[in-house]
């Protein structure tokens, strides 16, 4: 099959766009492609269908816990990044139980981080507290010393910014967190393949990251399609970020 030229790569713009997407690797295509054409099955099944997917799952799980310094079995792939960070934010905050727990975060995170915040504040009676950045970008720990107090439950600053590329000192904000008995949460969307991971507990422990920042397809996984349920009311809850129309949170899938 040819396929006709990018008109964008032709005479178009030059295209600067890597944070929002990238094209998708040709290894990483060529690794795929047996899987959407030869072989087929679920990966659930006991029988040789099943148990080929199985392993070929199991070899990929193996290999992004590799790339960012955690164990296989501690993966929980999302079908986003922005549903990522809204089940860690919820489930870090909801978990506490406590009646007004207090977050911290930042003023240039992803809206999928900032709009779960805003919704724990409406819906649960979250306290939040939104730290401001310096002219480069970045939180200053002295700022998170001041602002953590004894009812902070979760703090969740990003490590790449998706506009500046500014890297948080996320490691010192780590401690000072752990050090108040805080979680801290690290949106690594726009870190992970770019930037060496090291093997610290908060590196691993939620961080979202969309397969499309790093020459993967735009993630699919387990993502219900929009519209067809006529009945079923928005989620107003888990649609934090707003990039696609419908009940859950992500940067629409090409193909759909
Ligand atoms: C830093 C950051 N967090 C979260 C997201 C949301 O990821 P998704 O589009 O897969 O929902 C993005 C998307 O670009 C991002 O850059």
């Amino acid at each position: 099959m040819t396929l006709p030229p990018h008109p964008g790569l032709a005479e178009g713009p030059v295209y600067l766009d890597y944070n929002a997407t990238t094209p998708v690797d040709p290894r990483v295509a060529e690794a795929m492609a047996p899987h959407l054409t030869h072989f087929f099955g679920n990966p659930s099944s006991s029988h040789p269908y099943g148990s080929e997917l199985r392993s070929a799952l199991a070899a990929a799980r193996a290999q992004v816990a590799a790339l960012i310094g955690g164990r296989p079995e501690e993966l929980v792939y999302t079908g986003s990044g922005s549903e990522a960070d809204l089940l860690a934010l919820r489930g870090a905050v909801l978990a506490a139980g406590r009646p007004h727990p207090h977050v911290i975060t930042q003023a240039t995170e992803h809206p999928a981080v900032l709009e779960t915040c805003r919704a724990l504040q409406r819906l649960h009676g979250a306290r939040i507290t939104i730290l401001p950045v310096d002219r480069v970008g970045l939180v200053k720990p002295a700022d998170l010393a001041e602002a953590l107090t004894d009812d902070t439950v979760l703090v969740s600053v990003m490590a790449a910014n998706n506009e500046t590329g500014a890297l948080q000192p996320v490691a010192e904000l780590a401690d000072l967190a752990h050090a108040r008995g805080a979680l801290f949460h690290c949106d690594a969307a726009q870190a992970a393949g770019k930037v060496p991971s090291t093997s610290r507990p908060w590196a691993w422990t939620s961080s979202p990251s969309s397969a499309a920042a790093v020459a993967g397809p735009v993630d699919h996984a387990g993502r219900d399609r929009d519209g067809g349920h006529t009945a079923r009311r928005r989620n107003t809850v888990n649609r934090p970020s707003g990039t696609s129309p419908g009940r859950r949170p992500f940067t629409p899938p090409v193909p759909p």
